[in-house]
């Protein structure tokens, strides 16, 4: 629990002890940007669980669980990254715990293609956004980048699953997914601040 009052203490009081004025903003931007997507690859596992959850047993079940497996990994290296660099998750996590879930699920009970349009809005906004994310690390963070690189492209997988899946022919396609992106870019800004 020390690197929690340390992490938050390094963004109230904007010094740290033996530490150079200039780095600090380097230090929280790189805390932001692990926070940020430490809290989106669990929202992510959490959506794909929520979709098992009512689909799981149906046709795709399979395409499901090897996308959940894939967050999984994305996630536990984020993880690893909060621990090795002292940064706390963002404090939300519980609640995203359950509307990740609530969304997957919720997606899913409306029917498989608007499962599929859920996957799409959120792989296209978590796409854009380490696409912003990459142009602000440096060849200092090369191991950050190249995972970055590795996840992202795997975003893009997703979405294409979702879009070969009738993702489109959902039901109210436009709001569903227009509501879900703004959902998406609301969780991200408040995940990179909390
Ligand atoms: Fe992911
Ligand atoms: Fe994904």
């Amino acid at each position: 629990m020390s690197e929690t009052t340390s992490a938050s203490a390094v963004s109230r009081s904007g010094s740290l002890p033996g530490s150079l004025p200039g780095d600090l903003p380097r230090r929280e931007r790189l805390a932001r940007i692990v926070r940020v997507d430490h809290a989106g690859e669990y929202g992510a596992k959490r959506i794909y669980e929520g979709q098992i959850a009512v689909m799981g047993k149906g046709r795709h079940g399979r395409t499901l669980r090897h996308m959940a497996e894939q967050e999984l990994v994305h996630l536990e290296y984020f993880e690893k990254q909060l621990n090795r660099r002292r940064v706390r998750p963002t404090l939300l996590q519980p609640l995203w715990h359950v509307t990740g879930f609530l969304l997957g699920a919720g997606t899913a009970i409306l029917g498989e293609r608007a499962a599929m349009a859920c996957t799409v809005a959120v792989e296209e906004v978590i796409e854009e956004h380490y696409e912003a994310q990459l142009k602000h690390l440096g060849p200092e963070e090369q191991e950050l980048t190249d995972s970055i690189r590795k996840f992202q492209a795997e975003e893009v997988e997703h979405r294409d699953i979702g879009l070969q899946n009738e993702a489109e022919r959902a039901a109210g396609y436009p709001i569903l997914s227009a509501a879900i992106k703004a959902g998406t870019r609301a969780v991200i800004w408040v995940a990179e601040r909390v």
